[in-house]
């Protein structure tokens, strides 16, 4: 076995060397607190490796994105979302009967217990739906306490992966105050979710072809991204046992952040507002060059990706597809591009590596859609959940599994003694 030597105060340590699959090297420090005293820091976990995993390798230098060995732009090419969740959590494309059996399932389930509805009627009409879609994933626990593991060990995470979608709907169509649109069993994943977003109880929803495929390359290109700030929660909070509503409930809250998924609704502000502005792309590049205005140009730059990221070049291209299929002429697709051409000819995103990240065109497609732009980041979450579903069952099923519990380095005060109130 390979080795690597820490020396620190005239002492050695000799560290373990691990090769992923792709040639990966990882410096093992799990001994080297027991054995010395010491601990890594590394705030942000930029250099850390939390875990050994199978599902997703990225090579952020080279735009490399695979789902269990599989290329994102074959699979965003020919996959169905439902096909992608199955090889994310069961590490094989499945066969016909497979995935027959997988949609049933899939489709027994996609409704919500009755009682559920009621919730809703609680939240304003005003709730931000991650809140209501947190907070109604949480609440599945309440009905779905565990499943049954001898009979069926993936029971809980079919019916979340069925039901998601509903509450996401039901959201949307109680801001808007009209009655919810149960889903259709003969539907497909993404139909089902676009009638129940669409359909009014006079009319009901055709879903466009273009619109449907448009859904299944975006839920695909979401599908998982390794160890990115949601799912490193969802492994957190799973790793103390919590069950997985709850997980994931926590992994939707970190998502929502605008500097995760919740970047996605940013980007489509910070578009209308360069183009109510005159649309002078220089001026919000010079502001977000400038650290003191904090501005950051939304849906660019990534912790892994320096060279471009694969999935925003698939959305761009299908962005211009779908619009041009549907005729839709949205000035906003103009000002990203605009704005895209003059940030990747400066050079302080040049030095910085800084492109475009998924979330830069991906509300383009949700706007042609209809999609409002306060539920982009319940897209986001819904193409996400195989993905977290996949790394909670990776890291229930580790052998080698401890709670996480980082450490930190303590940089304040010494003991000190307490001083009464009298004498302050
Ligand atoms: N606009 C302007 N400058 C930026 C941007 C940006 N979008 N992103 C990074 N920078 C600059 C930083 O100011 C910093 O400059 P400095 O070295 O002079 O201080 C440098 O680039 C490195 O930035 P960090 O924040 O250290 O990079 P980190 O890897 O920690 O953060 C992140 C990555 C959060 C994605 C960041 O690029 C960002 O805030 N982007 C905008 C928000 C966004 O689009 N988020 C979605 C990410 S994709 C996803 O989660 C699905």
């Amino acid at each position: 076995m390979n080795t690597a030597k820490l020396v620190l105060n005239d002492r050695e340590h000799e560290l373990p060397v691990m090769v992923g699959s792709e040639g990966e090297t990882a410096i093992d420090v799990t001994r080297l607190r027991s054995e010395s005293m010491i601990i890594t820091l590394d705030p942000g976990f930029a250099n850390t490796g939390a875990c050994r995993s199978e599902i997703t390798f990225i090579d952020g230098e080279r735009g490399i994105l695979r789902y269990r060995g599989y290329s994102i732009e074959e699979l965003a090419r020919a996959a169905q979302f439902t096909e992608v969740c199955y090889l994310l959590l069961y590490g094989a494309l499945p066969n016909r009967e497979q995935l027959d059996d997988f949609r049933e399932r899939l489709t027994y389930h996609t409704l919500i217990h009755e009682d559920m509805k009621k919730f809703f009627e609680g939240y304003p009409r005003s709730a931000h739906p991650m809140a209501i879609l947190s907070s109604m994933v949480s609440a599945l626990s309440t009905y779905y306490p565990v499943a049954n593991a001898e009979e069926d060990p993936d029971l809980n995470i079919i019916r979340l992966l069925a039901k998601a979608k509903t509450i996401a709907a039901f959201a949307y169509k109680k801001s808007i105050g009209h009655p919810f649109s149960y889903p259709i069993n003969a539907l497909s994943y993404t139909a089902n979710f676009l009638h129940m977003m669409f359909s009014v109880t006079t009319e009901p929803y055709k879903v466009p072809q273009v619109l449907d495929d448009a859904l299944n390359l975006l839920l695909v290109v979401h599908a998982d991204h390794e160890q990115n700030c949601s799912t490193s929660t969802v492994r957190l909070v799973g790793s103390s046992d919590a069950n997985l509503f709850s997980a994931v409930a926590a992994g939707i809250c970190a998502l929502w952040g605008p500097l995760h998924g919740g970047a996605n609704q940013n980007v489509i502000e910070m578009l209308k507002m360069i183009r109510s502005d005159g649309g002078d792309y220089r001026k919000y590049v010079a502001m977000a060059k400038d650290s003191e205005s904090g501005f950051r140009l939304m849906g660019f730059g990534h912790r892994v990706y320096k060279n471009f990221d694969p999935r925003a070049k698939l959305l761009k291209e299908a962005a211009d597809r779908v619009l041009r299929e549907l005729n839709i002429d949205d000035p906003l697709l103009e000002v990203a591009k605009n704005l895209e051409e003059v940030a990747l000819q400066d050079d302080f995103f040049l030095e910085r590596k800084l492109y475009p990240n998924v979330d830069f065109y991906s509300g383009i497609l949700y706007r042609a859609m209809g999609i409002p732009t306060n539920m982009f980041t319940v897209m986001f979450a819904l193409g996400r959940l195989p993905g977290w579903l996949a790394h909670w069952k990776e890291m229930r099923q580790d052998p080698d599994r401890r709670i996480g519990r980082p450490r930190q380095l303590y940089v304040g005060e010494p003991q000190r003694s307490f001083v009464a109130l009298a004498d302050r």
